[in-house]
């Protein structure tokens, strides 16, 4: 049998780039987790490499409550175990590194699947008088304030506030995710 070099080569620039994009990658949480280390939110950004995902965070120096972003508006962790915290940088606010062992299942590369349900509150509740807000030309402080402003207009439950809050937050122009038009 004749060896096709060629097809060998393909083969394998297929493979190493396979395994290159595999090493690390973004994905999103699907569902709130209660692990041993933590509690984690839905909806999050984690970067996962192999069985391990890692979520990048900030907070008050020593505080069990892990934020999305520098001013701490939006809450993504409560840390049970303090040695899963890796500190990056000290100072008032701290930059914090959690690594959790998260079932595959619970993990998408879309962000899509873990907001799905969030958006639909959000457009529920915020489409009825007018068309639904641009969510990233606001940030996140200016959300709380227009959201407080609506907040008698659309009459929301506590939970679809807490929802619409996050999801506000999370798309807003200092969020953590920008929505892909
Ligand atoms: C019952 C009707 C109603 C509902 C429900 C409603 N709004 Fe409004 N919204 C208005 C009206 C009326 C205005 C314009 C007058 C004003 O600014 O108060 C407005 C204006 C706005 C503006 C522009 C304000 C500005 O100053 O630029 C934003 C942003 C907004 N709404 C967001 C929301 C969000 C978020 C929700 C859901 C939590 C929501 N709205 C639900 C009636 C509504």
């Amino acid at each position: 049998m004749r060896v096709n070099i060629k097809k060998i080569i393909a083969l394998l620039s297929i493979y190493a780039v396979g395994t290159l994009s595999l090493s690390a990658s973004t994905v999103y949480l699907t569902e709130d987790l209660k692990l041993s280390e933590a509690d984690v939110q839905s909806g999050i950004v984690l970067e996962k490499k192999d069985a391990v995902s890692s979520l990048k965070g900030f907070r008050k120096v020593d505080s069990t409550e892990i934020y999305a972003t520098k001013n701490l508006s939006l809450k993504i962790a409560d840390v049970k175990d303090s040695k899963i915290v890796k500190v990056s940088k000290k100072g008032d606010i701290e930059e914090v590194v959690l690594s959790l062992n998260i079932k595959e299942d619970k993990l998408s590369e879309d962000y899509y699947d873990a907001w799905e349900e969030r958006e639909e509150i959000f457009l529920e509740k915020c489409s009825q008088c007018h068309a639904s807000p641009e969510i990233g030309s606001h940030t996140m402080l200016e959300w709380e304030g227009l959201y407080l402003s609506m907040k008698g207009f659309a009459q929301p439950t506590p939970e679809e506030e807490i929802a619409i809050l996050r999801y506000l937050k999370t798309f807003a122009k200092d969020g953590i995710i920008k929505e892909e038009e």
